[in-house]
């Protein structure tokens, strides 16, 4: 691995984005939020008109679209920052996150992306501990409890939450699961800034 890496998995609403972005701007780092790009993923793929259980159709549009996250989150040049986060796009990318062809795709994607970066970097999701960067500086897995993931997901209802859990947790390939070694931080009631710090501080003692 070129540059040190940050690898953040949890649920959603656990305060992933949030937290990864405040380890990156306090160490100057560089943030992948990969979760985007999976929507992006699923934004495109209706936008074509694809059939999403079509693993090998969908797989062949990841590997073929170009797809940046910051400032703006873009598909093929389309800024799909504000579609990403309907309730359309959290019901299809639970179908494609769940296909392995789809992930091979994104994964590669996320390990080059590493490899150009010049300082560090700090990347969230849902297997990035466990699948991507195994061997990362640090692993954290962050949670919070189910009310309060709720809650901080104010644009998405408590339901929709739970249901993408539950596929998160128990699908075949690359499911969420805490890494044996990771930092396990419950951000419940917790100020970002707090936890921000602890996995900074934690940093210090993983180099
Ligand atoms: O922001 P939130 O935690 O609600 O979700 P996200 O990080 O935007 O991820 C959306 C969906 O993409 C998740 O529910 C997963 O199904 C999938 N995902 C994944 O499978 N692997 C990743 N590394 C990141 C996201």
């Amino acid at each position: 691995m070129s540059v040190p890496v940050i690898a953040i998995d949890g649920p959603a609403g656990s305060g992933k984005s949030t937290v990864a972005r405040g380890v990156a701007q306090t160490l100057g780092w560089s943030f992948l939020d990969t979760g985007a790009m999976y929507r992006a993923v699923a934004c495109e793929a209706l936008f074509k008109g694809l059939e999403i259980h079509d693993e090998v159709a969908v797989a062949t549009l990841a590997d073929q679209s170009e797809i940046t996250t910051l400032p703006r989150v873009t598909i093929n040049g389309r800024d799909v920052e504000d579609e990403i986060r309907t309730p359309a796009i959290n019901e299809a990318v639970s179908v494609v996150a769940a296909q392995p062809l789809v992930r091979r795709a994104m994964v590669s994607r996320q390990r080059a992306w590493a490899a150009s970066q010049s300082e560090g970097t700090v990347v969230e999701g849902r297997d990035i501990t466990t699948v991507v960067f195994p061997d990362a500086t640090l692993k954290v897995f962050l949670t919070a409890s189910i009310e309060e993931r709720a809650r901080r997901r104010g644009d998405e209802s408590a339901s929709s939450v739970a249901r993408r859990d539950e596929a998160d947790s128990n699908r075949t390939n690359s499911p969420l699961r805490q890494a044996a070694d990771a930092l396990f931080v419950d951000t419940t009631g917790r100020a970002v800034d707090e936890v921000v710090k602890e996995i900074v501080a934690c940093l210090t003692t993983h180099r």
